[in-house]
């Protein structure tokens, strides 16, 4: 790994031995992008790569040259008012109402490591030598404003950071109205768009489309990453798959409003830009104030997605998340949402603990209801303290209660929000985003607390303090329930509005920091109407989060494999839910809704008490199997293997453990079929050489499971084997891999 500049040339080339990121310091102070993909030999001098060319009605920089035009150059971290028309990575407007700005080089800097950013979530690394950061200064010598480019590369993995911070220098305020997180300017446009896209629950669908010339683009104006669109694209060459062929990531650490463009110019040029949405975003950065972008991570891979998303998935497990959770298989947990809704008492919720304790859960959660005035959806965000009706012991009584089981105990808050109907909002009006004199709309009867305030984060911290204090609580549940739509703070002035979103955000991960730093042996799981805020920056605070507020497990299929792009294993949130389905009112095996549950972080979402005894020894099983494999499942290496998308009737993925001994295959069929096709699955990832013995039955070398495949016929083909279960719709199996010792 090594950060290189060759002075002669100005060139700088990142790589880490197997990408290669170039680019130099123009003829007019400029930096203009040369080369990123698979590594490349270095050299003192890339400028060939820059192909300046005449080019008729096209504006120069130098009067006289003809061969030097920003409207063709690649660029790093471009600027209006240059001659470059696409969009640029940076706005700012001048006292003067100017909106032209020119960045120099000034200078730079390697370091060992990786410095944090302040006040956001970002990769880290725990020794110096896991990486190396390049800080690159830029400056208007006019607008006085200075750009610092920050490039880290790791040793371990196939990644770039990249994030800008910028600083007003001089003596007049400005207003930036645009500071992108990154640009990456690419020589053509032979690739497919991916993004992740849905709504409430049916969040990260995959969408491929063909870029074409113009503007494509997802992003969020919610004040959260949102259910529609998730701030990750890839980049991917039409003829690359999953095994195969050259991709680009594009990830942004960050949970609030979001851009992730694709322009392509007229020469099939393709500029990325990625950040904060510049909708509505005007940050006044008065004489010495400095304004930090969040951080992008692109991953590059020439061996296919699921090589693209093995990177995302060890790097955002390891070097993202943090605390003492980061590396621990996860508890098996018992929710009692859809088992209770908000009609419950102490003894009920003792009851649904006690029955899952028996079958092997070892941690009870008490979803939403528990607190204030909190009998429906329409009272008691706020107020977080336990109604005594229902808990008369409190949260100390009933979290006593469920440890003495032998079980640990965790809630649910919902931190951002408060109701009308709450002691809070009657004491403070003022605290919700809205405009004054206008009518404010509701999400769910609720509305959202003014987080850009300090005052606001204080009293919710101090209340959350004293409750996580009091009682035994080992994990809590994060939610949140509406986005953000009139934007506006009673307490910032008319010309700092444009900052509410974002100061909106850095007020949730202060209060995400001081808690998880108050209290670190607590597991933290995000979640926002299920999967509405599902995204690295929140990894960053809680390590796990929940995927969607559906939970049918045909449902979850898609949704996991489309999660399964850019976000680990360990990180998603999946439970066996009663049937019918709450969402779908569907009726799957409890089979299969455990079998697609085994890959995330598993639970229960329902009453054990009401399942007859045939199920309850089937979860007795299913507990046994998920306490025996989850370390494999949630940080061994993750492989799709036949995709929900394509619109067959088989989806397939699996896992295989570090040491390549382990393989866990979780195979799921949509409709059952009469007289079926023969089936093989081509496994992956496996040791060739590895004599694997598949559910303890008979074996197999990994390279004749991965070029041959395993055998997956089922009791739907013609005359089945004697030992063959009959199929049905919906049905599915987990194949367990053990390599032999022989
Ligand atoms: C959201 C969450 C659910 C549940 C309810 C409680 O919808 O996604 O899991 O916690 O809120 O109100």
């Amino acid at each position: 790994m090594s950060i290189l500049y060759h002075p002669s040339s100005k060139t700088f080339h990142l790589t880490n031995g197997r990408l290669s990121y170039i680019f130099q310091i123009l003829r007019n102070g400029n930096l203009g992008q040369l080369y990123f993909g698979k590594a490349v030999r270095d050299r003192e001098e890339f400028g060939h790569l820059l192909e300046c060319n005449h080019r008729p009605m096209t504006a120069y920089v130098y009067e006289g040259d003809k061969r030097f035009s920003m409207d063709h150059i690649k660029r790093e971290y471009p600027t209006y008012g240059t001659g470059d028309f696409s969009a640029p990575a940076i706005e700012l407007v001048e006292p003067n109402g100017n909106r032209v700005i020119d960045l120099q080089y000034v200078s730079h800097t390697v370091t060992a490591g990786k410095p944090a950013l302040t006040g956001l979530p970002a990769t880290y690394c725990e020794q110096d030598n896991e990486a190396e950061t390049l800080s690159i200064l830029l400056r208007d010598p006019v607008a006085d404003v200075q750009v610092e480019l920050l490039y880290t590369v790791f040793a371990g993995y196939d990644a770039l950071a990249r994030s800008a911070r910028i600083v007003n220098t001089g003596g007049q305020p400005l207003h930036l109205t645009r500071a992108m997180s990154l640009c990456l300017d690419l020589p053509d446009c032979d690739y497919d768009f991916i993004h992740f896209s849905g709504a409430w629950s049916r969040e990260r669908q995959r969408k491929d489309r063909r870029l074409e010339q113009g503007v494509q683009s997802v992003g969020s104006v919610r004040g959260c990453s949102s259910h529609n669109h998730n701030p990750f694209v890839i980049l991917k060459r039409p003829t690359a798959d999953e095994d195969k062929g050259e991709a680009i990531g594009f990830s942004l650490i960050y949970s609030g409003n979001f851009l992730a463009q694709a322009e392509v110019d007229s020469w099939n040029t393709t500029r990325v830009l990625m950040g904060i949405h510049p909708f509505g975003f005007d940050w006044k950065l008065e004489a010495g104030e400095s304004f930090q972008a969040p951080e992008a991570v692109i991953v590059y891979t020439a061996d296919g997605l699921n090589a693209l998303s093995q990177t995302y998935h060890s790097l955002y497990r390891s070097r993202l998340a943090r605390g003492e959770w980061r590396d621990k298989p996860r508890p098996i947990l018992i929710n009692n949402w859809e088992a209770t809704y908000f009609d419950f008492d102490e003894d009920k919720l003792v009851n649904i603990a006690r029955t899952a304790h028996e079958d092997g859960v070892e941690l009870f959660v008490l979803d939403d209801g528990w607190f204030g005035a909190r009998s429906s959806d329409t009272a008691g965000l706020g107020d977080w303290t336990p109604n005594p009706e229902r808990l008369p012991r409190g949260l100390a009584g009933l979290s006593e209660r469920i440890e003495a089981l032998g079980m640990k105990f965790g809630i649910w808050i919902e931190p951002e929000m408060v109701n009308k109907d709450s002691d809070l909002y009657r004491a403070h009006p003022d605290w919700i985003i809205h405009v004054p004199g206008r009518p404010a709309s509701h999400g769910r009867n609720q509305y959202v607390l003014d987080f850009s305030r300090k005052e606001v984060v204080d009293c919710i911290f101090s209340q959350l303090h004293a409750l996580f204090s009091g009682a035994k609580i080992s994990y809590v549940k994060w939610d949140m329930n509406r986005c953000i739509t009139e934007c506006f703070s009673a307490a910032l002035p008319a010309d700092r509005q444009g900052e509410v979103f974002h100061r909106y955000i850095l007020g949730v991960y202060d209060l995400y920091e001081r808690l998880v730093t108050a209290f670190p042996h607590i597991l933290f799981e995000s979640c926002a109407s299920g999967g509405g805020r599902f995204d690295p920056g929140i990894l960053y605070y809680a390590p796990q989060g929940w995927c969607s507020d559906d939970s049918d497990a045909v449902e979850r299929m898609r949704i996991q494999y489309g999660t399964s792009y850019c976000y680990p294993v360990s990180a998603i949130g999946a439970h066996v839910s009663a049937c019918p389905n709450h969402q779908l009112f569907r009726t799957t095996p409890i089979s299969t809704r455990a079998n697609v549950a085994f890959f995330g972080t598993f639970g229960y979402e329902l009453d054990l008490n009401k399942l007859t005894e045939a199920e309850r020894a089937l979860v007795r099983e299913q507990i046994a199997f998920m306490k025996q494999y989850r370390a494999v499942i949630q940080f061994g290496t993750f492989y799709r293997l036949l995709s929900p998308f394509d619109g067959g009737n088989i989806m397939s993925w699996m896992v295989v453990s570090p040491d390549k001994r382990t393989a866990i295959v979780g195979y799921y069929k949509f409709l059952n079929e009469v007289n079926g096709p023969y089936r093989r699955v081509r496994l992956k990832g496996l040791d060739p050489a590895l004599d694997y013995v598949v559910d303890g039955k008979e074996s197999h070398y990994g390279d004749e499971l991965m070029h041959i495949g395993l055998i997956t016929t089922d009791g739907s083909a013609g005359e089945c084997q004697p030992d063959d279960r009959k199929s049905c719709d919906f049905d599915s199996r987990i194949f367990v891999l053990q390599a032999s010792d022989q």
